[in-house]
Order: structure tokens, then C-alpha cells, then sequence
């Protein structure tokens, strides 16, 4: 069988991070937007290094203005995850972008985003869940009103929250009430963390905004008391490999600790990130980490499974896709 036919589930893919370069160069031409140094010869997106990054992912973001945006790229996105065997996505949602963090608006964002993953459900086959994400470099008073959206939303498709953004700026308790206004909300928690920092911020993480899984998490490996901990307390690793070899945190796959976490018990998950980003899917994810670690159907089976476990979605969506 081939790794491309695997059934598998995505537990950290931004929205925006994963809207095609075509899909926004065509948005752009709409809209009259001078996008020009936003790409590289081959068309895709250009930057050197993760601040630049962060910048080409916000100037991309200017072309998503109303709902109907939204509504292509959400179909344009899961087309491309349900390409790759994915039959279940969970997807930060941003209110920064979706309307400025205003109720009313992201009311409407969200209904479009939501309408979308139905014709997705039929078409492909693949189940939608979102996590709303406040961004760290916006600071704690944006989260605050992200946090805000979060909770009045919060139900069957918006089932958790998170922060993502630059990891050096900041720390996690400073968005703690944004954390405990999401958890008393019912939401499921998730924190970028260990990847820009090391394994502090993982700590900081666990101990100040209480999150069951980490984004990326995998700079822990560099402290195994904590590897030990993360193990022991059942947290889950939501680990892009390919978005930290793009982005410079280890020079080739075989280097990448993801293989190591897991031989020492910790609850390790697979994902994307931005996947046009960085010249990646599920399928080659998979692929590298077969040529790299030799992992068989059988191992990415029992990753599939772990994921599933720790999908932040109800019992019996849970049951329906096992
Ligand atoms: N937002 C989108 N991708 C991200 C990443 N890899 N780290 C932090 N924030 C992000
Ligand atoms: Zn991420």
C-alpha cells in the first residue's frame, strides 16, 4: 500500500499558512493588491527566515478581506488536505484576520468557513474542526479579545484555542486569562511552544496556560527531564517536521528528534503547519519520514490513532471517523 493512501488526521494546520500561492496571486489580481516581492521565481512564497516569514504570512492574509474569501480558501485547503489522505483537519481560525477580532464579524467569517467544510464533508470526505488562535506577537489584550470570540463561539465545530506567533516575544502567562477564559468556555487547549524557544518555554507552556497538547514541542528533546514529564502526563506533540527543516531548526530529517520523542514514550502527532510554505503535504510528510526513519504502515498507523485520541472533537465525531 502506498503511504499516499493512508488514512490520515491533521492536528495543526493554519488556515492561512496552507492557502495555496495561485490561490492568493489570484486574489491579489482581483483586488488590485501589489503583492510583488511576496514570491520567488518558481511562484511560491519568498522568505529567509521565520520573522520574514511571519511577514510574507500577514501581507498574504490582506487579500482574504470578506467571508466568501474565507469560503474559497477553506474549500481550496481541504481539497488539497483530502489529496493527501487526510480525513480529518483540525485548522487554526484566526480572528486577527476575520475580522479585526469583532464579534459580529468573525460571526460571519466563521459561518463561511463553516458552510465551506460541509461541501468539503460531502465532496471529500474529510471532517473540519477548528481552534482559534490568538497570535503572540499582537500581544495579550488582542488575545484577550480573540479569547472573547473564542468562548461565544465555542461549540461542535469550534472546539478549542490556541496561541501561535513568535515565541520570543512574551511569555505564556501573559496570556493566561486569554487561556482561562477559553478553558471555562469549554474549549480544549493547545500552545505553540518548543520550537523558537527551547525547553522553558515548553514548561511555561504546561505549567501557566495548563494546554493538553504543545505545537511543535519539539525543542523538549533538549532537556530529557521534560521529555520524561511529557511522557508521564500523556501530553501530546503536534510535530511538523517539515516546517522546522524548512525553516532552519535541523539540517535534514534523519536530524530531526521527532523519532527519538517517540521511542521515549511521548505522544507524538504529524502535521503540516503552512504547508505551500514549506514545499510540503501529509503525503510527503509521510514519505520523508519513511525514507528517513524506515517507519512502515504500521507505525503510521499507530500515529493516526494517537491523533484521533487527541483530536479536540466530540465522542461520537471521534467514532464515526475511526
Ligand atoms: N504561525 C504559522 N506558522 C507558525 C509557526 N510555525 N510557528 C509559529 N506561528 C506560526
Ligand atoms: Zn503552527
Amino acid at each position: 500500500m502506498s503511504l499516499k493512501d493512508l488514512a490520515k488526521v491533521e492536528l495543526h494546520l493554519h488556515l492561512e499558512g496552507a492557502a495555496p500561492p495561485a490561490f492568493i496571486r489570484g486574489l491579489a489580481r482581483e483586488k488590485h493588491i501589489d503583492l510583488s516581492g511576496m514570491f520567488d521565481a518558481d511562484g511560491g512564497y519568498k522568505f529567509s527566515d521565520f520573522w520574514q516569514f511571519l511577514k510574507v504570512y500577514e501581507a498574504a492574509t490582506e487579500t482574504l478581506k470578506t467571508p466568501m474569501d474565507y469560503h474559497r480558501l477553506t474549500l481550496a485547503v481541504l481539497e488539497e488536505s483530502a489529496a493527501s489522505g487526510v480525513i480529518y483537519s483540525e485548522t487554526f481560525l484566526s480572528p486577527d484576520f476575520c475580522g479585526n477580532r469583532d464579534l459580529g464579524a468573525w460571526r460571519e467569517y466563521l459561518q463561511a468557513i463553516q458552510e465551506a467544510a460541509e461541501i468539503a464533508q460531502k465532496t471529500h470526505g474529510i471532517t473540519l474542526r477548528g481552534i482559534i488562535t490568538c497570535i503572540r506577537h499582537f500581544g495579550p489584550e488582542k488575545a484577550r479579545q480573540t479569547a472573547l470570540c473564542a468562548a461565544e463561539t465555542a461549540g461542535d465545530f469550534i472546539t478549542g484555542f490556541g496561541i501561535a506567533g513568535d515565541e520570543k516575544i512574551g511569555k505564556p502567562k501573559d496570556f493566561r486569562w486569554a487561556f482561562d477564559a477559553a478553558r471555562e468556555a469549554g474549549l480544549r487547549l493547545t500552545a505553540h511552544a518548543g520550537e523558537w524557544g527551547g525547553p522553558d518555554s515548553v514548561r511555561d507552556a504546561l505549567h501557566d496556560l495548563e494546554v493538553e497538547r504543545i505545537g511543535h514541542g519539539v525543542r523538549a528533546i533538549e532537556d530529557l527531564a521534560l521529555v520524561d514529564e511529557l511522557a508521564e502526563k500523556g501530553i501530546v506533540l503536534e510535530v511538523c517536521p517539515g516546517s522546522n527543516i524548512a525553516l532552519g531548526l535541523y539540517p535534514n530529517w534523519r536530524a530531526h528528534p521527532i523519532s527519538t520523542l517517540l521511542q521515549r514514550g511521548v505522544k507524538v502527532t504529524i502535521s503540516t503547519d503552512d504547508p505551500p510554505f514549506f514545499h510540503t503535504t501529509m503525503a510527503r510528510e509521510y514519505d520523508r519520514l519513511h525514507d528517513a526513519f524506515d517507519w512502515d504502515a504500521g507505525q503510521f498507523r499507530a500515529i493516526a490513532r494517537t491523533s484521533l485520541d487527541a483530536a479536540f472533537c466530540d465522542a461520537d465525531t471521534r467514532a464515526r471517523i475511526r
